[in-house]
């Protein structure tokens, strides 16, 4: 479940927004973006996940570039509410009732009433998703003669939006591309990586890029579930079929049958549930605890791990023949340390997404900052760089950005190589200047990596030999001089 929701206020009355922020500015677990125009809304849309929109209705604005219209079709199930002038009142209803909103508010409006409504809307919302993936059980359970109750309910998990992966490293692309091709197939795919590197936000990825994408996705930790809990977690069981078990329940394999399910550190489960696993992936039966029947369902199987599976398996630890079939496709995210390119990138967009919680306004952070970050190597991965880049937002002054001193002392303390001291991003520089020295160590680095094999380069970055050997030479970059 995630625990803040994303408003998107698009306006350019200065009203609007003070009485927005003064609406929820007590409120917590709400981060508000603001929004002046449709095209800015638009592009907001499609970089987060937004729950709700509230826009002002807008005049000589055309059909396509419409906000409100247009997150009717791409954003379905977001909120929105509409706010308009009393003179416009004719007009305003139109577009309330053609774009499904929420609400309607009549300008001026005042705080109360945007703090009741924006959380109505809210809880509408989760009701309806709620009810979404119910319904969704209740129609599979009914189809099924053997469930004759109420299913016993595991929207544990749910379906959760599709947050955006960033990046900007050719290791991440390249993991990417892979990923699309994967997603467009029905193959199993086994994720692996270390802890907080993005397993289950690159999951859903695949699952919402996917033509799963309109079934359900339901994720399953494997990690200390004894194995009866399991069985029944995704197999389902019938009333009776285990002590305690004390009515049906519609396993996850078939809630979210036609889409995907997650399962989660699937290195932990144990010898007897790898032969049942693999039953199903070879099968696709279904056998609910305590019942005889055998029950089918179509779902493609995400497993995630921190652990290789393969040395389990050379351990004897974990089954060989369940290790192929999990591995359809294989896609091992990179520990954070290994692609500082992408460090940059998350961290502008960690500050935007948690600035924008109510009342903050962080400009970014300065290039020391970043050379410290890209300097420390994160054992917890991205979830580390995001829990600091959120505890710097909430000490960093208003208005301002944040320096060195709102590190924390573990990370101000890492000594900058001294290739990254040079400063790839120099202050004051114009963008050509800085975007010309980003390629720069881009391409020292992949250099260096590849022991200036030039073909192997030019393949990798999608250069032509002869343009890599232009470059090479525009920026003075020599073989002795690269840090291989
Ligand atoms: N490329 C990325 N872009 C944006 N956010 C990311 C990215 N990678 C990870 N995150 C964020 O980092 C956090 C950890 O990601 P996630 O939970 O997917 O990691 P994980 O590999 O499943 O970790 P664990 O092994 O500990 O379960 C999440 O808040 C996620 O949104
Ligand atoms: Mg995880």
């Amino acid at each position: 479940m995630r625990n803040i929701q994303t408003i998107l206020v698009k306006s350019n009355d200065p009203a609007v927004f003070s009485t927005v922020s003064q609406a929820l500015s007590e409120v917590e677990g709400f981060r508000i973006i603001f929004c002046e125009d449709d095209k800015s809304a638009l592009r907001r849309l499609n970089e987060v996940d937004v729950d709700l929109i509230l826009c002002d209705l807008a005049a000589n604005v055309s059909e396509k570039d419409n906000a409100l219209i247009r997150s009717r079709l791409t954003h379905a199930s977001c909120a929105r509410i509409i706010a308009f002038e009393r003179d416009a009142m004719d007009e305003g209803i139109a577009m309330f009732e053609r774009t499904a909103s929420f609400m309607y508010l009549v300008k001026p409006f005042d705080a109360k009433l945007v703090k009741i409504v924006v959380k109505r809307a809210l809880e509408h919302t989760e009701l309806a998703r709620r009810h979404r993936i119910l319904s969704r059980e209740l129609k599979l359970s009914l189809d099924d003669k053997i469930f004759e109750r109420e299913p016993g309910g595991s929207v544990a998990g749910g379906i959760s939006q599709f947050e955006r992966l960033v990046y900007a490293s050719p290791k991440m692309a390249e993991l990417v591309e892979e990923a699309k091709i994967a997603a467009r197939t029905n193959m199993p795919i086994l994720i692996q990586g270390e802890t907080g590197t993005g397993k289950e936000l690159l999951a859903r990825a695949i699952h919402f890029n996917s033509a799963r994408m309109n079934s359900p996705m339901h994720s399953q930790n494997c990690g200390g579930v004894a194995d009866d809990a399991l069985h029944s977690e995704l197999f389902g069981h019938v009333r009776g079929g285990f002590p305690g078990a004390i009515s049906d329940r519609l396993g996850l394999f078939r809630a979210a049958d036609k889409g995907t399910v997650f399962l989660d550190e699937v290195s932990e489960i144990s010898p007897q549930f790898q032969i049942a696993l693999l039953r199903f992936l070879q099968e696709g039966e279904v056998k609910p605890l305590g019942s005889d029947k055998v029950l089918s369902s179509d779902v493609r199987i995400i497993s995630a791990s921190n652990k290789s599976l393969e040395k389990l398996v050379e351990q004897g630890r974990f089954r060989r023949d369940l290790y192929y079939r999990l591995r359809g496709f294989m896609l091992e995210i990179p520990p954070l340390r290994e692609r500082p390119e992408d460090i940059p990138v998350l961290t502008q967009f960690f500050v935007e997404k948690y600035a924008g919680v109510v009342g903050r306004r962080v400009l970014g952070v300065t290039s020391e900052v970043l050379k410290q970050l890209e300097s420390y190597p994160f054992s917890g991965n991205v979830r580390e760089l995001e829990t600091e880049v959120q505890r710097m937002v909430a000490v960093a002054e208003q208005g301002g950005y944040i320096a060195l001193r709102h590190l924390s002392d573990k990370i101000r303390r890492v000594t900058v190589p001294e290739d990254r001291q040079a400063g790839w991003m120099p202050e004051g520089a114009t963008l050509k200047e800085k975007v010309e020295s980003l390629e720069k160590m881009l391409l020292s680095r992949e250099l260096a990596e590849h022991h200036w094999n030039q073909s192997r380069v030019a393949e990798k970055l999608g250069l032509s030999r002869v343009g890599l050997a232009n470059k090479i030479r525009r920026y003075g970059l020599r073989r002795d001089a690269s840090h291989a």
